[in-house]
């Protein structure tokens, strides 16, 4: 098997957002990596009292066509933990009853070409913060209590799953107000020889304040293992969303009191590595039970828009008893785009006519323009849906462009999520109009 992992690398290499596009030539800031920094608690508690006070939000101004992200690196200097990528973003609107009035995100990123432990990163992974915004176009970093500004990071743990790079899937709102974030990592396990970090696996957070600081919980275990060797989800299970049981009600498949979480993971194979979506079913959110999977991979076409399968998707309830799936998916050339499938179980999922597109799924969303934030490529779709009647569905993405400034986070909306996705967001003001 030796002799085919040559050419293996190199189609790992060949999928641009996942595997190659983040390795660069760039003097890393090993500080941001270093012995992550754990607050004690009058120190959080002191944090806490400034925490939600955002930073003013300073987006640049380098992309000349089209809307502008929502949020990009940078603006906070090398040293912030994000300095180099702020990539999928995961977005909760303000809680009515839960006295909670801003909207939250979490996302993932990094500063410098390196993870923990000194390995090499090839995905814009690496540690987790939050922003938050009153508009949810609107976002300001918030500082947490980690080195630069970070609110969770790889485990300081010799032999974790999770102690070379993290990202976040998702987070839920529990009703007693507790959050739980759903992530994913890599540890030092090298899978396949010089990537330390792709044998990523899903861990379960929460957090008592709000999502500023987080503690593991299953004492630091995967709650959502990779799958045994030989089963299509052996070599990682990542990237979660979760749906809670209030959520799932609606579905007609999925029994009452279920949670729901999808993932995906990957495979070699010929045409080189292809991705796929699992599914997994819990009572509590905790001790999770896998579908039989994959419940949606490549199409068939190998010159189709997702010809090298489903990669990072998010579901939502339509409300008509059927699920959503937003995923993005690549083509044989690399090109990226997000497109539909739906669903009434979690399990059997169609990729569904799109207006205006002539392949099954789409796609619904594609790149931008040349010159624009987003004209190299688009991922990591996060449904929102309407927080009142007759409100938009959001979609929260993330771009980079072709001139390879590292990723950024945009925003489109539409008035009904089959279709219409009209990206808005970071508008640069006007200029004064009249005298
Ligand atoms: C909130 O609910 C979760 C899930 O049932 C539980 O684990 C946690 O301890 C609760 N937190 C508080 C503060 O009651």
């Amino acid at each position: 098997m030796t002799a085919s992992r040559g050419p293996r690398l190199r189609r790992l290499a060949a999928w641009p957002l996942l595997f190659a596009a983040f390795v660069r030539t760039w003097t890393p800031t090993p500080a941001a990596f270093a012995a992550p920094r754990t607050v004690q608690g009058s120190e959080v508690r002191s944090l806490q009292s400034s925490v939600w006070a955002p930073r003013a939000s300073r987006l640049p101004r380098r992309a000349t066509v089209g809307v502008q992200p929502v949020l990009a690196p940078g603006s906070e200097g090398p040293t912030w933990w994000d300095a180099r990528n702020s990539a999928s973003p995961v977005v909760l609107p303000p809680a009515d009853g839960a006295g909670e009035s801003k909207w939250r995100m979490w996302y993932y990123g990094r500063a410098g070409t390196l993870w923990a432990r000194g390995a090499e990163a090839f995905l814009p992974t690496g540690r987790v913060g939050t922003a938050c915004s009153e508009d949810g176009i609107s976002w300001s970093r918030v500082n947490g209590p980690l080195s630069g500004g970070a609110c969770f990071d790889p485990s300081s743990e010799d032999g974790a799953f999770d102690n070379v790079h993290v990202g976040v899937g998702d987070v839920v709102r529990l009703p007693n107000g507790t959050l739980w974030m759903y992530y994913f990592g890599g540890g030092e396990e090298e899978v396949m020889p010089g990537k330390p970090g792709l044998k990523m696996q899903i861990g379960l957070a929460a957090s008592g304040d709000g999502g500023l600081s987080w503690e593991r919980l299953k004492g630091g275990e995967p709650i959502l293992p990779a799958g045994e060797p030989g089963s299509f989800d052996a070599l990682f299970v990542a990237w979660p969303r979760v749906l809670q049981p209030w959520e799932t009600a609606s579905v007609t498949g999925i029994p009452d009191g279920k949670w729901y979480m999808s993932y995906h993971t990957a495979q070699f194979g010929e045409g080189g590595m292809k991705w796929s979506a699992g599914a997994a079913f819990s009572d509590d959110g905790v001790a999770w039970e896998k579908a039989p999977g994959p419940v949606l991979g490549p199409s068939d076409g190998a010159d189709l828009w997702d010809a090298q399968g489903v990669g990072v998707r998010s579901v939502a309830p339509l409300g008509d008893g059927k699920l959503a799936m937003l995923y993005e998916a690549v083509d044989a050339q690399g090109d990226h785009a997000v497109g539909l499938a739906e669903s009434s179980d979690g399990v059997k999922w169609l990729r569904q006519e799109v207006p205006g597109a002539s392949a099954p799924g789409g796609p619904v969303f594609a790149k931008g323009a040349s010159g624009s934030w987003d004209s190299r490529v688009v991922g990591t779709p996060y449904v929102v849906r309407p927080t009142e009647a007759g409100g938009a569905w959001r979609l929260y993405y993330v771009g980079e462009s072709t001139a390879k400034k590292g990723m950024s986070i945009g925003l489109a909306e539409t008035s009904e999520l089959r279709s219409g996705w009209r990206k808005v967001g970071g508008v640069p003001p006007a200029p004064p109009s009249g005298g």
